[in-house]
């Protein structure tokens, strides 16, 4: 029996996947296997010794010390693109919110209630000259980032009949095969903030992207731009944002992420962090979630990690060793040396590397003694050694 520990509310699609007569799912408590998150901060929280996995439910993880993880050996999963479709639909709202002004008009209308003002059918045909907006198509929509969410919002900007400008520097293949032709790509991103009406980011915060939208960004975007920010609070130099909307050269910030600061200001338009809140993206997220826990817990498979690589070969007969090791010189040739000193013959095996971290696993026949799991677990740079088979 494993332990999953949940440290936050996560769909109960999970114990479809995972039973409990073989997962005993905790909320409190410091002695789990695995761990699945949403939103709860993990940063400074010690973790077991035994913790082998974090599953995100969601795609950022700036929640989760990914660093720490890789050096304990605890695998990170994220589930890009199971909320995508929830972020994108959001997005589109969030542009139409701000160019038309549909939150004070209906906040009219429940006024009049409240006051008890009589009459509403007839006095709203006056009234509704204070609430008009603009559209939204034929208008210029950049996107910063086109990964999974910004894919698709680029491609919904363009059937609601707007000019989409994408940029992202690290484009994966997968991704572009999905954008619409019709969304142009700037080489920079000075070439799309002096050209787009509406701004959309769609990356992660990172140590590089931390305060990306500064004051020399913001003097490079069209005055009276509409930001929106569907990523991440940390992306924004609040300062330097505050100072635009208040020159106009923002004319609105749409954000999931506010704080109180940004909140006094009148043009932001706010939203308690309501990207992925559907029920569908929950469900999503979650069933994404616990089926990568699961293939690793069952055969090691990696597959969606953010601090290891994909790593992935169907499990056999035998037993199977997992490694998880620095990516440095001959790590390989001193495991394939104790095994060859243990008398164990090697019926497959793979080795994959992603930046300072690496993967292998190897398939055998016989099962490896104590003696030679801990002479795998005693070489330099190993974190973490695994043995599968005998929970199978
Ligand atoms: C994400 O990173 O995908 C979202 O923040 C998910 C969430 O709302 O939990």
């Amino acid at each position: 029996m494993l332990t999953v520990k949940k440290f936050n509310q996560i769909s109960d699609i999970i114990y479809t996947q995972m039973p409990q007569d073989h997962y005993r799912f905790i909320e409190e408590g410091e002695d789990y296997d695995v761990a699945l998150v949403r939103s709860a901060q993990l940063g400074e929280m010690p973790f077991p010794k035994q913790l082998l996995a974090i599953a995100r439910a969601g795609a950022g993880v700036d929640n989760i010390p990914v660093d720490r993880c890789s050096e304990e050996g605890i695998v990170v999963f994220n589930t890009p693109g199971a909320n995508a479709n929830a972020v994108k639909e959001l997005v589109l709202c969030g542009m139409i919110l701000a160019c038309r002004r549909i939150v004070p008009g209906i906040q009219w209308i429940r006024r009049q209630h409240e006051e008890g003002i009589a009459g509403v059918d007839k006095r709203m045909e006056k009234a509704k000259k204070d609430f008009a907006g603009g559209e939204i198509a034929g208008k210029t929509l950049g996107v910063i980032g086109l990964g999974a969410i910004g894919v698709m919002v680029a491609n919904a900007a363009v059937a609601m009949d707007m000019d989409v400008i994408g940029y992202d520097p690290f484009l994966s293949v997968d991704a572009a095969l999905r954008l619409s032709r019709s969304v142009k790509l700037a080489k920079t991103q000075e070439e799309l903030l002096g050209r787009s009406d509406f701004l959309t980011l769609h990356l992660p915060q990172t140590a590089k992207t931390e305060g990306m939208i500064n004051r020399n960004v913001l003097a490079a975007v069209k005055p009276g731009t509409i930001l929106l920010n569907f990523a991440r609070g940390g992306l924004i130099d609040d300062d330097a944002v505050i100072e635009a909307l208040e020159s106009g050269q923002l004319g609105r910030y749409v954000t999931d992420f506010p704080n109180d600061r940004i909140i006094a200001n009148s043009k932001v338009i706010a939203m308690p962090h309501l990207g992925a809140s559907t029920l569908e993206a929950e469900e999503n997220c979650a069933r994404m979630a616990v089926a990568q826990l699961k293939e690793y817990l069952i055969s090691g498979t990696i597959k969606n990690s953010v601090n290891f690589p994909d790593c992935e070969y169907p499990l056999g007969e035998g037993w199977r060793i997992a490694i998880i090791n620095r990516n440095v010189t001959n790590m390989v040739g001193q495991i394939t040396a104790v095994l060859a000193k243990n008398g164990l013959n090697i019926e497959h095996m793979l080795n994959h590397s992603r930046g300072a971290w690496a993967y292998t696993m190897i398939d055998l026949i016989k099962k490896p003694s104590q003696t030679c799991l801990d002479a795998l677990a005693g070489i330099d740079g190993v974190v973490r050694i695994r043995l599968i088979g005998e929970e199978r």
